[in-house]
C-alpha cells in the first residue's frame, strides 16, 4: 500500500469514526497574535478570597450567614478566613505580577464599605480597598472592579433582597459611592456577576445564598429588579462622572454554548432557546431591544397562563424601563466555561420552574474532558460560537470575557489539564477576534486557589495554588501560571515556540 492511500483510509477511517461516534477531535491552534492593547487579567471575588468576615466594623453579608450552616458546605468550611486576602493583598499582587498581566478583577464586599447597605460608611473598609487599589497600580496592574459578587449586605436581605423592588436605589447608592470613592482609579466597572445564579440559585432552587425558594417565580422578579438595579448605576456613572473619571460600565453574563444533539430543526430552535434563557434574558434588555427575548416571553406566558396565573410569571418593562434598561452599558462581560447538546423536551406544566419553562433538555458531550465537576467539561470550541453569538444578537458590543476556567480537586501544580483548558480557550478566542468579534480583554478564573461557595475549599480553580493548612497561605505558581505568563508575554501563539508543547 503506498503511502497516499494508507493516509487516505486514516483520515477517512478517522472522520467516519468521529462524524459516527461523536469523537470530539481538536481543532488546530491558530498561531496568531492578539490586538497590541488586548487587556490580560485574573480574576477573584471578595467573599471568595478575602477573609476578614468582621474585620474593622465589616457589616455581615448573606454568605456569612448562609456558610454558617456547616450543611451548606460540602466540605463543612467557609469563607471566614478564605485566602486571607484582606491581609495579605500583596501576596495576590506578586501573584499577579509574574502572571505580568496588565489588569486584575475583583470585587468589593458591599458590607466592608456600607456596613448596612445604605446610609452608614465603614472607613477601614475604604481604606482597604485605596491601599489594595494603589498597591496595584504601583505596579502598572489597572483594576477591573466587580460592585457585586453574590455578597448582599444582611440587613438588605433583612428588607426582602433583590426581591424588593427599591433595590435600585440601594444599588445606584452603593454604587455611587464606589464611582466617588475610588472610580478616579478606576476604568472598567462590572455592575453585577452572573444575575442568573442570584435569580435562579439564590431566589430560585435557593440552593445558594440566601436560601429564597421561588425557581418560577422569584427567580424572573429577581432577574428583573437586577436589570433595573443595573442600568440606575450604569445611568449614574453616565451622567454624574464618565465626563471626569472616563471609565467604562458594564455586566457581567454568564453563557454556556448549546449545540443542538442533531439537525433536527426542533433541536435548533431547543438549542437557541436555551441560549435566549440564560444569556438572552439579561443581555437582550440591555444590549438589544431593551426588552425580554421573545420566546421568553411567550414560553412563560404561555405556561402562566395554562397554570392558571393571572399574568405572565415573567415581568414587563414600562415603556421608561425600556428606556431606561436599553443600551445601559460600555461593554458586556461574559463569563464562559462549557457547553452542552440540547434537545426538545415538552416539560411537565405542574412544575413551576424557570428551568421548566424551556421546555428543553441539555447534557454534556462525554466525548469531552470532564473537569471535577459535572457541569463543567472541556469545550474551547463553545467560547468561539458564543462570542460570534453575542456579537450576531446584541449588536457587536465590545466584550471582555470576564472569566473563563476550570476546577480540580487535587490542586497540584502540574497541572495540564488546566494548561489544556486555557491554550484551547484562548485559542478559541483569539479566531473569534479574527471573525470580526469586538473581545478586547480576558479574565482567567481564577486567581488562586479560593473558597468555592458550597464547594468549599474542594474544588480548586486557582492559577496559584495555596495550601490552606498552613497560616501563611501563599501562593504557589502552577505550570498553568507559567503557561498564561507565556502567552500574555508573547501576546498570542507562537509557532516558532509552539505552545502545545509542555509550558516552560
Ligand atoms: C393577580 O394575582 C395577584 C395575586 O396572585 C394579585 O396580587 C394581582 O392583583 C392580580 N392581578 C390582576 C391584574 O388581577
Ligand atoms: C511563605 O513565603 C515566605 C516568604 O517567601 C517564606 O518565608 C515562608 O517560609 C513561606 N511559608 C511556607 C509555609 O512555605
Amino acid at each position: 500500500m503506498n503511502a497516499i492511500t494508507y493516509w487516505t483510509r486514516h483520515w477517512l477511517l478517522l472522520a467516519f469514526f468521529a462524524l459516527a461516534t461523536g469523537i470530539y477531535v481538536d481543532e488546530p491552534l491558530l498561531y496568531d497574535n492578539f490586538p497590541s492593547d488586548f487587556m490580560w487579567a485574573a480574576a477573584t471575588s471578595a467573599y471568595q478570597i478575602e477573609g476578614g468576615w468582621d474585620a474593622d466594623g465589616k457589616g455581615l453579608s448573606i454568605y456569612d450567614i448562609w456558610m454558617n450552616d456547616p450543611n451548606h458546605v460540602s466540605d463543612g468550611s467557609s469563607g471566614k478566613v478564605a485566602c486571607n486576602s484582606y491581609y495579605f493583598y500583596q501576596k495576590d499582587i506578586e501573584a499577579l505580577q509574574s502572571l505580568g498581566v496588565s489588569h486584575y478583577r475583583f470585587s468589593i464586599s458591599w458590607a466592608r464599605v456600607l456596613p448596612d447597605g445604605i446610609g452608614r460608611i465603614n472607613q477601614p473598609g475604604i481604606d482597604y480597598y485605596k491601599r489594595l487599589i494603589a498597591a496595584l497600580k504601583a505596579v502598572n496592574i489597572e483594576p477591573m472592579v466587580t460592585l457585586y459578587h453574590w455578597d448582599l449586605p444582611q440587613a438588605l436581605e433583612s428588607m426582602g433582597g433583590w426581591l424588593n423592588p427599591n433595590i435600585a436605589d440601594w444599588f445606584e447608592e452603593y454604587a455611587r459611592f464606589c464611582y466617588t470613592e475610588f472610580g478616579n482609579d478606576v476604568k472598567y466597572w462590572i455592575t453585577v456577576n452572573e444575575p442568573w445564579v442570584i435569580a435562579y440559585q439564590g431566589y430560585g432552587s435557593g440552593n445558594t445564598a440566601p436560601g429564597t425558594y421561588g425557581p418560577g417565580t422569584y427567580t424572573y422578579q429577581v432577574g428583573h429588579h437586577i436589570i433595573l438595579a443595573h442600568a440606575r448605576a450604569y445611568r449614574a456613572y453616565e451622567t454624574s462622572f464618565k465626563p471626569t473619571q472616563n471609565g467604562k460600565v458594564g455586566i457581567t453574563v454568564n453563557i454556556n454554548w448549546y449545540d443542538p444533539k442533531d439537525d433536527q430543526l426542533e433541536n435548533i430552535d431547543a438549542a437557541e432557546r436555551a441560549l435566549q434563557f440564560l444569556g438572552g434574558w439579561i443581555a437582550n434588555p440591555i444590549y438589544g431591544t431593551g426588552d425580554y427575548p421573545d420566546v421568553m416571553k411567550q414560553k412563560v406566558g404561555d405556561k402562566s397562563a395554562q397554570q392558571g396565573f393571572n399574568q405572565s410569571r415573567l415581568p414587563e418593562f414600562t415603556a421608561e424601563q425600556k428606556v431606561l434598561v436599553q443600551g445601559s452599558a460600555d461593554f458586556f462581560g461574559l463569563n464562559y466555561y462549557t457547553s452542552y447538546l440540547t434537545a426538545n423536551k415538552i416539560q411537565d406544566i405542574s412544575i413551576i420552574d424557570y428551568g421548566y419553562d424551556q421546555d428543553i433538555e441539555s447534557y454534556s458531550d462525554p466525548t469531552c474532558y470532564q473537569s471535577s465537576f459535572d457541569w463543567l467539561t472541556i469545550t474551547p470550541f463553545g467560547m468561539r460560537k458564543t462570542l460570534n453569538w453575542i456579537k450576531d444578537r446584541f449588536n457587536d458590543p465590545e466584550i471582555i470575557i470576564t472569566e473563563n476556567g476550570i476546577s480540580d480537586r487535587s490542586g497540584n501544580v502540574d497541572d495540564m489539564m488546566r494548561v489544556y483548558y486555557y491554550k484551547h480557550n484562548i485559542n478559541s478566542m483569539l479566531k473569534a477576534i479574527k471573525d470580526g468579534v469586538r473581545v478586547t480583554g480576558y479574565a482567567a478564573w481564577s486567581l488562586i486557589d479560593n473558597f468555592e461557595w458550597g464547594n468549599g475549599f474542594t474544588q480548586k480553580f486557582g492559577l496559584f495554588s495555596i495550601n490552606f493548612e498552613t497560616t501563611d497561605l501563599n501562593r504557589t505558581a502552577k505550570a498553568s501560571a507559567r503557561y498564561y505568563a507565556k502567552l500574555v508575554k508573547d501576546n498570542g501563539f507562537t509557532a516558532d515556540q509552539p505552545c502545545n508543547n509542555t509550558p516552560i
